[in-house]
């Protein structure tokens, strides 16, 4: 359950971290992020934060930051929105009115160092009744190349809806558990825009883009074009629909932090039918772009309803 707590009268979702330790610190460093306690004001920076939107690529958080901000007239068109992460090039992070738009690159390891500073510095900032979605780019099982996934479950690559990582030499369990009535309020973004398909299903996280996706095209590879199609269509029926390399660590970190979280991944082919990318820049591009009309027209209606509440 979400865990609320009372603020100006009414009940604010709020962000937590479960760290003792952090409380002796005389500072914070978000070292990634080239961003700390004492060196910057981050409740000024960042407290009206509403909307987070993590995607791979820094210059994708970018134009992502620039649709936004033309398309819902949240700030003057022209406006420059610099990189919030100065003299760092690990990530990159652009914030125009409640949304901020951060890179996470690839893979668990990459988007999990981030998601620790992401959190915390929601935390020192005192941002309440955040919504994080997770847009990115994924292969399909089954699906036309284009559709949009909105993840049910994160499973793992053998289908279980769970993250383990060894902390101090020993196997942690989370759930990947995400908010269900986010998800089904976005796959019905998907159908108001009706300009490409939508569907809910379990998005697999593996730790590989080649032998873990049961690739045939990676350097190595030590099983038959058959034992590809049984173990893809055995997560078919494991109800999984795509298949990415980060949804699974972000379910769990943004579900021990109270955050309302969802993922929405384009597939960019069908790997059923190939494993390599062959469709045009254009297309692919194309395709790259409806995760975020997808998140712009729920940022849209969210922002239209408590316009009139
Ligand atoms: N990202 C992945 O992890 N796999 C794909 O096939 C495409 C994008």
């Amino acid at each position: 359950m979400p865990r609320c707590e009372e603020k100006n009268g009414t009940c604010e979702r709020s962000i937590y971290v479960n760290n003792p330790h952090l409380d002796s610190m005389k500072e914070d460093i978000l070292y990634h992020f080239n961003l700390g306690t004492s060196s910057h004001d981050l409740p000024a920076m960042f407290e009206d934060v509403k909307f987070v939107c993590v995607g791979g690529s820094p210059w994708r958080m970018k134009s992502f930051t620039e649709y936004i901000a033309k398309d819902l007239g949240l700030a003057d068109p022209n406006a420059e929105y610099p990189n919030l992460c100065k003299g760092t090039d690990r990530y990159a992070m652009f914030k125009v009115g409640p949304l901020l738009s951060v890179s996470h690159g690839m893979g668990i390891p990459s988007i999990s160092i981030m998601l620790h500073e992401l959190i915390k510095l929601l935390y020192h900032a005192r941002c309440t009744d955040v919504t994080v979605v997770r847009i990115g780019t994924s292969g399909g099982i089954g699906l036309k190349p284009g559709t949009v996934v909105v993840t049910k479950q994160s499973v793992d690559a053998m289908f279980k809806p769970s993250f383990e990582q060894i902390i101090l030499g020993k196997p942690v369990v989370r759930s990947t558990e995400l908010d269900g009535k986010l998800a089904e309020d976005l796959l019905k973004c998907g159908d108001d825009l009706g300009e490409f398909e939508t569907v809910i299903g379990n998005t697999m996280c593996t730790l590989d883009f080649y032998e873990g996706q049961a690739r045939l095209d990676g350097a190595f590879c030590s099983y038959t074009e058959e034992d590809k199609q049984i173990y893809l269509a055995e997560a078919y029926a494991a109800g999984v629909r795509n298949i990415e390399m980060e949804s699974s660590v972000f379910a769990a970190m943004c579900k021990l932090s109270n955050l309302r979280a969802a993922v929405v991944c384009v597939t960019l082919l069908d790997r059923q039918k190939g494993d390599q990318l062959t469709s045009s820049h254009d297309v692919l591009n194309d395709y790259q772009q409806r995760p975020q009309m997808l998140i712009r027209h729920y940022i849209k209606k969210k922002l239209n309803a408590s316009k009139k509440s």
